[in-house]
């Protein structure tokens, strides 16, 4: 196996989640996951001469809607079992396998300055370490043309704030509780588990707007996965409610209680 020289668990997660993953791409949660990326994307991008790269292309599950308009799109991905599966799906319809590559984010820099309409990454994003994700984000101003989009979903750390558990009290003491120890005191008096995993990169959606514009992007649509009608806390059983049709007074809540969102960005500047 090609392992990039990534030392991380990444790569070996991904090999091991391969089938499961695959398998849950039927699900509800995927059915949903998909329907809110549907809506983030411009009919605009569905055409004859749209040049798309999808970073974190996984098995190429978003390829073929836009081969099938005409579109033409690329894809990278680190693990060579996704990379595997993307082939089998790219073989299945007929399509070119080498429109997805085994390859990390520094093949980024071979694509062509401005070439790009769109450059996609759906749930991978979290799995980068500062290095890679710094890289990610110049390359794409890079490679996007003048108006060009950046389309991408993120864990959403605001969603800590809804949980009710340890996530909730690591909120507080990361962003309100700096320097002080009550925090440290709740979460020992809290009789919560010590381990603590999360992921390298999280955004908030109410900040990831003045990041993108560090790098010449300018956001301008945001849409909820994923949310949870109690928090985890509390909650019995799960479900996947629409989140694209919510009343205008009622949608801040989705910044909250949704734990994955989605956020389209344009290529405004060079920077
Ligand atoms: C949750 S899957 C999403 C796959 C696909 N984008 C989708 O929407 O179904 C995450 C993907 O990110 C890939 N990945 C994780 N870390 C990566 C990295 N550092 N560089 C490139 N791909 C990475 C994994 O191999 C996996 O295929």
């Amino acid at each position: 196996m090609l392992k990039l020289g990534k030392e991380k668990d990444s790569v070996e997660y991904w090999e091991n989640v391969g089938d499961a993953y695959t398998s849950a791409l039927v699900g509800d949660y995927h059915g949903h996951r998909l329907g809110v990326i549907d809506a983030l994307i411009p009919q605009s991008l569905y055409q004859p001469g749209s040049v798309i790269f999808d970073f974190g292309c996984g098995n190429a599950v978003h390829f073929e809607q836009f081969l099938k308009s005409g579109a033409v799109i690329t894809g990278i991905d680190i693990s060579d079992v996704m990379i595997g599966l993307a082939h089998e799906n790219l073989t299945a319809n007929k399509r070119d396998t080498s429109l997805a590559q085994l390859a990390d984010v520094n093949a980024m820099k071979a694509i062509p300055t401005a070439s790009q309409d769109a450059v996609l990454s759906f749930n991978v994003l979290a799995y980068l370490n500062n290095d890679e994700e710094k890289t990610f984000y110049q390359e794409t101003q890079r490679i996007l043309k003048p108006g060009g989009q950046l389309i991408v979903t993120h864990s959403n750390e605001l969603f800590d704030m809804f949980s009710l558990n340890r996530y909730t009290l690591e909120f507080f003491k990361k962003n309100f509780l700096q320097g002080g120890d009550s925090i440290e005191k709740l979460l020992k008096n809290a009789n919560l588990p010590e381990k603590y995993e999360t992921y390298n990169v999280r955004e908030n959606p109410l900040s990831y707007k003045h990041k993108l514009a560090a790098y010449g992007l300018s956001e301008i649509q945001q849409e909820f996965i994923n949310k949870h009608n109690a928090p985890p806390a509390l909650l019995n059983g799960k479900d996947y409610p629409d989140t694209l049709r919510v009343s205008a007074q009622e949608k801040w809540k989705l910044m909250f209680s949704c734990s994955t969102y989605g956020s389209r960005a344009v290529k405004i500047a060079a920077v």
